[in-house]
């Protein structure tokens, strides 16, 4: 089976992140590790995850110079991960490296994506920082952009998948946050999509945090994604 759902670790503990493993079944989901878990508990934890049979996401958007985001793409590679990401917004030079350094792990080397615009900036936000673009024109310049770079994809909002398939060749690989079945509360995601839909929009990836982590059953709530999923692809 083809495992689209990412269910994405928030937690600031081993304990909880490890709990929440107990209660899923590595062969029907990939796990997501971010800043917050990654910065409790380091690489020893995202070796503890692998081991118990999970892929990897480790989402830490490395954003520096080409040569030191190259290297800490070569370490997280030594880890196992099976993706991982850098922000786009680093450059072609900075990602042009990241992704050379992918060439030693053959054809188990992990997914290298990249994210565009943060969802939490606005037009205005851009602005500020000197971007005169508007978002959505700003997603697909950086999506064009890491596709030069030989990059697998990039991270894309529910309401971009649709415009980023029609734009990106088909191998171009979108990973999309913000998914909620119809009785999920959407919490602070401003716009949301169910999973079928994002699916028919052209995601490959599903990014799902709690309405999996929070359900009483992870498992049951993991399987009712994978349904909707296998729904319609
Ligand atoms: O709990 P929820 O399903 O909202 O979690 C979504 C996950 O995806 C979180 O880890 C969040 O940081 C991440 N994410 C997001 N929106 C983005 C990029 C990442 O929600 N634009």
């Amino acid at each position: 089976m083809d495992k689209r759902i990412i269910v994405a670790l928030d937690f600031n503990s081993s304990d909880q992140a490890m709990t929440l493993l107990d209660n899923l079944d590595s062969s029907l989901c990939r796990v997501k590790i971010g800043k917050e878990l990654f910065t409790a508990c380091g690489p020893q934890l995202v070796r503890q995850v692998i081991d118990r049979g999970f892929d990897v996401f480790l989402d830490l958007k490395f954003h520096d110079i080409p040569n030191t985001v190259a290297k800490a793409v070569s370490v997280a590679s030594d880890m196992g991960v099976w993706m991982l990401n850098v922000h786009a917004s680093g450059g072609l030079a900075m990602m042009e490296l990241a992704r050379q350094a992918l060439d030693g792990y053959g054809a188990q080397r992990p997914k290298l994506i990249a994210v565009t615009v943060l969802t939490s900036l606005l037009r205005e936000d851009l602005r500020k920082v000197g971007v005169e673009l508007s978002p959505e024109e700003q997603v697909s310049k950086l999506a064009f952009l890491t596709r030069e770079a030989g990059l697998d994809g990039v991270v894309c909002s529910a309401a971009e998948t649709k415009l980023l398939r029609a734009q990106l060749p088909e191998d171009f690989c979108l990973v999309t946050p913000g998914i909620r079945r119809a009785e999920d509360a959407a919490g602070d995601q401003k716009r949301v999509l169910g999973p079928a839909e994002a699916i028919q929009n052209g995601s490959n990836y599903l990014v799902v945090g709690r309405p999996i982590t929070q359900a009483d059953s992870p498992n049951a709530a993991l399987e009712e994604f994978n349904l909707a999923v296998s729904s319609v692809s």
